[in-house]
């Protein structure tokens, strides 16, 4: 048995619908509803990070699990890594983060994510460690912006970043839960080439056939910005990330998509013709 956990979010709805359908499949959510649809082959768990009980129920008779937390700063992961290994786990492919390696960043999201990983590889259950550059994907925070007319903007626009596909992630994800030999790796997964928030902007125009500004963000503009959207340490933590992006630390193109899955990993330009909809392109 495979557990997603995750499942309801970007990298684990994918993962859920490239696992084979020949495996038992349970996904963890604390809301089934989202789950949408789901196919026969997949059980549903509900449970919380938060409640040990439920996660002790989700992991019963559970193999390898693709792990997925997102509380920057809690203690989801002990938890689970406890009920993990008291279910004799045998693998966990841990969601990550690359600027893990890079020794410059010191901001709570990383500093969490470092001490995540370290848990798990003291945790005694073998261990998969996926390390993504940004999530194209995050882009979908534009839509409302680009479907309503009005500029994208972001903070140190022209720098650049190695972003990865969250379907190139999945791809890479069931093959460390499906395949042997990716026990005790550390895979950091970007896209194909680094780009810049401005050159986004510029494809998805050429895409939608129409204008789409783009502007500058100055910090004091980006903080407020994120502190309507996230806590206080969070904010603090990504106008970090961008000071590291503008520096050039999340620029390097690496070729793990293409080690572990045998292609080349999607670019923007694919993902952003995959995704065109949901920016108000006019196809249903
Ligand atoms: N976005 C990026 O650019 C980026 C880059 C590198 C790394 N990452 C890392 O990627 C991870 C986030 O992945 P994602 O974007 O795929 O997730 P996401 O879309 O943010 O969704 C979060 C998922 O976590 C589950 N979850 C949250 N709290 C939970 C709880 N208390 N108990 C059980 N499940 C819980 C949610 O499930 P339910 O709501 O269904 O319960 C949901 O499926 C984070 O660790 C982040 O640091 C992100």
């Amino acid at each position: 048995m495979i557990l997603v956990t995750g499942a309801t979010g970007t990298v684990g709805r994918e993962v859920v619908r490239r696992l084979p359908p020949d495996g038992p499949v349970r996904i963890l959510t604390r809301r089934p509803d989202r789950a949408g649809d789901v196919a026969d082959h997949i059980e549903v768990a509900v449970g919380d990070y938060g409640e040990t009980r439920s996660l002790e129920r989700a992991l019963r008779g559970v193999r390898r699990v693709f792990l997925v937390t997102a509380g920057v700063g809690g203690d989801d992961d002990e938890r689970f890594l406890r009920a993990a290994r008291a279910a004799d786990v045998r693998l966990i492919v841990k969601l990550s983060a690359a600027a893990v390696t890079n020794p410059g960043a010191d901001d709570a999201i990383t500093r969490w994510q470092r001490r995540c990983e370290a848990l798990l590889r003291a945790s005694g259950t073998e261990w998969t460690l996926l390390r993504p550059r940004a999530f194209m994907s995050n882009t979908l925070a534009w839509a409302p912006l680009i479907a309503s007319g009005r500029p994208v903007s972001a903070l140190y626009g022209t720098s650049l970043n190695s972003c990865v596909d969250p379907r190139d992630i999945a791809d890479v994800a069931v093959r460390t839960l499906t395949e042997e030999g990716h026990e005790g790796r550390a895979y950091t997964l970007t896209g194909p080439e680094a780009v810049s928030a401005a050159q986004q902007t510029a494809c998805l125009a050429e895409l939608l056939g129409r204008p789409v500004p783009f502007e500058e963000l100055d910090p004091a503009r980006a903080r407020a910005a994120y502190l309507r959207r996230y806590p206080e340490h969070v904010a603090e933590a990504l106008l970090l990330g961008a000071e590291q992006q503008r520096d050039g630390a999340k620029a390097r193109v690496e070729q793990t998509v293409r080690e572990v899955t045998g292609r080349p990993a999607r670019s923007y330009a694919e993902w952003a013709a995959d995704h065109l909809r949901m920016f108000g392109s006019g196809v249903p």
